[in-house]
C-alpha cells in the first residue's frame, strides 16, 4: 500500500513539475478521490481534527506524548499555534510517519502582521486605502509563509457597531460596503491570485455569522436580529470574501436567533455552501463545537459532533468532539458517510491546492525564513500603512503640525514611551526590539537643540494623581504640549468588552490638569475601539486618533505631528458621545418622529439628556489642507434597471499642502418596501492632490448600487427617487443630487 502511495505521489509530483505549476483543479479532484478511496474511517475523521500546540518539540515534549502519537497515527489534520521553520518541520515529519503520509496544515492568527506588526485591522480600515490594506496582508503572509505557516485565521469581516465589543479592533468597522471592500483586499493580500504560492497563505473569513452584534456588546453573547438585517448588513462582507476565493471560513461562538452558529445548517449549508456555492471548508471557532453543550443545544459531546458536522462545520478546532465521536456516529449510521466525505474532501482539496502533497515542507525553508524576516522593506511598508491609519479628529487654530524648530516640547502621558501597547492584541511573532515608541519617533524627527520634557503623569489604569504635579510642571516649562493617552494593548480584542468607554484610570483628569494650565494641549489617543472622551474633545487643541498603530507607530505618529505626512485617515466607526448611544452607526433609520428641530425634541425620537448625533461621525477625518467639492454632474437623471449612470464632480485641493482626500458617495432611497437608512455608503475614492490641483472624480451607479434586501430576502432595486450625497464625511455632505430609477 505504502509503495503504491509513494508511486502515486511521485507520479503526481512529476506531472506537476512537467506542467510547471501547482496541481490544476481537475487534477486535484482526481487526486483527492484517489486518496479518499484509500482512507479508513478513522483517517478521514483525523483530517477534521485540529489541535493546538505550542512548543511541542524539544525538551519537555513528553507531556505532549498523546498529541504527538495522534499526529503520527494520522489522527490530526491540522495544527494551530505551531510556528517557525524548525518547529513546523519537526511536527510535519511526524505526520509523514502516518500510513498515508497526509501532511498537516499549519494555521495561526496572523491578524495584523507576523514579525512586522502593522496597525490593528480597525486602524488599517481607517486608511480607506485598499492598496495599503492589501499590501499589509501581503507582507504578513510573506513572513508567515516563510515561517512554515499555511493558513491564517484572518480577515475578521464581522460588522461592528458597538464599541463596547472589544473585537471591533479586529474588523473593518461598522459599514457593510467599506467592510466588503476591505474583506476582498485582505483576502487578496493574504492569498494572492492562486493558492499555493510560497509567499502567501490561505485566508479565513470569520466569524460566520453575526458575531459582531452580541447583545449588550458582551463578547460571546447571544445575537438576535431579523433575517433581513443579517442578509443586508452582516453577510455581504462574507459573500465578498467567498467571491474573492477565500480558502476557508470560520464559524462563530454566538447563537444567532437561538441557534449556535456552529450548529446552523441555515448559515453553513443553505447559505454558504448552497446559495453561494462555496467550495472551501469551514473550521469551527476554538472549541465552539464542544460549546454546543454549554449553549444547551446539544445534550452531550457526541450530539454536538453530530449537529456540527451535519450543519456544515468541517473541521473541529480544539473541541475533541469529532476526534472522540465522529467515527462512531458514522459507523452507527447516525451521520451519513457522504456528510463526512464532503468535509474531508474539502480539507484535502486545500492541502493539494497548497502543494503540500508535492512537498510537505515547501513552506519550511530556514534560509527563506531568515531572509524574509529580515527584509527591511517590511518596516517601511508598516510605517506607510500606519501613517495612513491615523485620523486627525480635531485641529483648532492649526495646532498641528508642530514646527520642527519649536523650542521645547513636553511629552506627557502613560503611553508616550509605550512599546508593547503600540502593537495591540494578536501578536504572534513580533520582535519587541523593533517597536518604535512615540517618544522614539519624536526624538528621530525634532531639530537638534530642541528640548524634550518628558513626564508620565500616571499609568494607563492609574487610580492616583501623584504624578500629575510633575506633568503640569513639565507642561509649564514647554512651548508646546503633547499628551499621549488611551487603552493599553490588552483592553481591546477578544474577551475585552467594556461597559465604560472612557479613557481608563485617571487619564481624563490628567488631561484636565494640563488643560487648566491654559496651554494648548495636543492629544494622541491609542485604542482598539472608539472611546468616549468629551472633555478632551471639547478642550484639546488637536486630537490624533492613532488606534494601535503597530511597530512603526511611533515614527508614523511623529510623521504626522511634525507635518512630514499629511493625515488622510477617516473613521470607519462612529464615535459616540456616551455609552448610552450604542449600538450606533451613521446608518440611522428613518422614524415616524424624526428630530426636526434640535430645540424641540418632545415626543420625537431623541434623548432628553444627549443629542442624537455622535461625537465624531463615520467618515470624519481632517487634513492639514482643505478640499473643495463642486460641479456635480449626472450623466442621466433617470435610469432603467439595466442602465448605468455616471456621477462626476470636481475635487480641488484649496490649501497649501499636498494631501489625500477620501471622497465618499452616499445614497438614500426615499420610499421603499423596507424602510432604508438615511444614508448608505456606496462608493469612495482616495485621491492625492497637490496644492491648487483639481480633479474630476467619477462614480458609476447601477442597479446593484440601488438594490437592497427586501422582506422576502430578495435583492431588489425598487423604482423611485434616490438622493445622492457626496462629501468628505457622513456629516459633511458637500454635493447633493437626485436620481430616478424607472420601472
Ligand atoms: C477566536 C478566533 C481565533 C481562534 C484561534 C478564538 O478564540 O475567536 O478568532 O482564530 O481563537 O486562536
Amino acid at each position: 500500500m505504502t509503495t503504491n502511495v509513494n508511486k502515486a505521489l511521485l507520479l503526481a509530483a512529476l506531472a506537476s513539475v512537467a506542467a510547471g505549476a501547482m496541481a490544476q483543479d481537475g487534477d486535484v479532484a482526481r487526486r483527492v478521490e484517489d486518496l479518499m478511496r484509500r482512507m479508513t474511517l478513522e483517517e478521514k475523521v483525523g483530517q477534521l481534527h485540529q489541535l493546538s500546540g505550542r512548543q511541542m518539540t524539544g525538551p519537555g515534549s513528553e507531556k505532549f506524548a498523546d498529541k504527538l502519537a495522534d499526529i503520527r497515527a494520522g489522527r490530526v489534520g491540522s495544527m494551530l499555534n505551531v510556528k517557525g521553520v524548525a518547529e513546523t518541520r519537526e511536527i510535519q515529519a511526524l505526520a509523514l510517519q502516518s500510513r498515508l503520509k497526509i501532511p498537516l496544515l499549519f494555521s495561526l492568527d496572523v491578524i495584523h502582521g507576523y514579525r512586522t506588526v502593522f496597525p490593528v485591522p480597525l486602524g488599517e480600515a481607517a486608511s480607506w486605502d485598499l492598496d495599503a490594506i492589501r499590501e499589509s496582508a501581503r507582507v504578513a503572509a510573506r513572513e508567515a509563509a516563510a515561517s512554515g505557516i499555511h493558513w491564517t485565521f484572518a480577515p475578521m469581516v464581522d460588522i461592528g457597531r458597538d464599541p463596547r465589543w472589544g473585537r471591533v479592533m479586529e474588523g473593518a468597522g461598522e459599514d457593510t460596503y467599506l467592510g466588503s471592500q476591505i474583506a476582498v483586499a485582505r483576502v487578496q493580500g493574504f492569498q494572492g491570485p492562486k493558492l499555493g504560492a510560497l509567499d502567501r497563505v490561505m485566508a479565513t473569513a470569520k466569524h460566520f455569522a453575526g458575531y459582531g452584534a452580541a447583545i449588550a456588546g458582551r463578547d460571546y453573547n447571544a445575537v438576535d436580529m431579523s433575517e433581513q438585517q443579517l442578509h443586508e448588513v452582516y453577510l455581504p462582507p462574507f459573500k465578498a470574501a467567498a467571491d474573492a476565493g477565500v480558502a476557508t471560513f470560520m464559524n462563530a461562538f454566538n447563537t444567532l436567533n437561538g441557534v449556535p452558529a456552529t450548529a446552523s445548517a441555515v448559515l453553513q449549508r443553505d447559505i454558504l455552501k448552497g446559495q453561494w456555492g462555496y467550495r472551501g471548508f469551514v473550521v469551527s471557532d476554538w472549541a465552539s463545537i464542544k460549546e454546543l453543550v454549554e449553549h444547551g443545544h446539544a445534550a452531550d459531546l457526541s450530539e454536538a459532533a453530530r449537529q456540527a458536522i451535519e450543519a456544515g462545520s468541517d473541521m473541529d478546532m480544539e473541541g475533541y468532539a469529532y476526534s472522540r465521536h465522529l467515527a462512531a456516529l458514522v459507523a452507527g449510521g447516525k451521520v451519513k458517510q457522504s456528510v463526512l466525505d464532503d468535509a474531508v474532501r474539502r480539507v484535502l482539496t486545500k492541502k493539494f491546492e497548497m502543494g503540500l502533497f508535492d512537498d510537505p515542507y515547501r513552506f519550511s525553508d530556514a534560509a527563506r525564513e531568515r531572509a524574509v524576516l529580515a527584509d527591511p522593506s517590511h518596516a517601511r511598508i508598516a510605517r506607510d500603512v500606519a501613517r495612513k491609519s491615523l485620523v486627525l479628529l480635531k485641529n483648532e487654530g492649526q495646532a498641528l503640525p508642530f514646527a520642527k524648530d519649536v523650542g521645547s516640547l513636553a511629552v506627557i502621558g502613560p503611553l508616550a514611551d509605550a512599546r508593547r501597547d503600540l502593537e495591540g492584541g494578536w501578536i504572534v511573532q513580533s520582535d519587541p526590539q523593533r517597536v518604535v515608541s512615540i517618544l522614539d519617533g519624536i526624538r528621530g524627527q525634532v531639530a537638534p537643540g530642541m528640548r524634550l520634557v518628558v513626564a508620565k503623569g500616571c499609568d494607563v489604569a492609574c487610580t492616583d494623581t501623584s504624578g500629575f504635579a510633575e506633568a503640569v510642571a513639565a507642561a509649564g516649562r514647554a512651548d508646546a504640549v503633547l499628551l499621549v493617552v488611551g487603552e493599553s494593548w490588552d483592553m481591546s480584542g477578544e474577551a475585552k468588552s467594556r461597559a465604560d468607554l472612557g479613557l481608563p484610570g485617571r487619564q481624563a483628569a490628567l488631561f484636565d490638569a494640563l488643560a487648566a494650565t491654559g496651554k494648548p494641549v495636543v492629544v494622541v489617543i491609542l485604542a482598539g475601539r472608539p472611546l468616549v472622551f468629551n472633555g478632551v474633545a471639547d478642550r484639546a487643541a488637536a486630537i490624533l486618533y492613532a488606534w494601535f498603530p503597530g511597530a512603526q507607530g511611533g515614527n508614523a505618529v511623529a510623521d504626522v505631528l511634525f507635518g512630514d505626512y499629511n493625515p488622510s485617515g477617516k473613521l470607519p466607526m462612529t464615535f459616540p458621545r456616551s455609552v448610552g448611544q450604542v449600538p450606533i452607526s451613521y446608518q440611522q433609520y428613518r422614524t415616524g418622529r424624526p428630530v426636526v428641530n434640535a430645540a424641540n425634541v418632545v415626543y420625537r425620537s431623541a434623548y432628553i439628556d444627549s443629542p442624537n448625533t455622535p461625537r465624531y461621525a463615520f467618515g470624519h477625518g481632517l487634513s492639514y489642507t482643505t478640499f473643495a467639492y463642486s460641479d456635480l454632474v449626472l450623466s442621466e437623471p433617470v435610469m432603467g434597471q439595466g442602465d448605468k449612470v455616471e456621477v462626476s464632480f470636481t475635487l480641488a485641493n484649496t490649501g497649501r499642502r499636498a494631501g489625500e482626500e477620501v471622497a465618499q458617495l452616499y445614497i438614500r432611497d426615499r420610499v421603499s418596501s423596507i424602510v432604508r437608512p438615511l444614508m448608505e455608503l456606496k462608493g469612495f475614492r482616495k485621491l492625492k492632490l497637490e496644492p491648487g490641483e483639481r480633479r474630476t472624480v467619477r462614480f458609476v451607479i447601477d442597479r446593484d448600487t440601488l438594490a437592497f434586501t427586501d422582506g422576502k430576502l430578495r435583492r431588489v432595486a425598487e423604482p423611485g427617487e434616490f438622493d445622492l450625497m457626496i462629501g468628505s464625511a457622513s456629516d459633511a455632505i458637500r454635493l447633493r443630487g437626485t436620481l430616478t430609477l424607472r420601472d
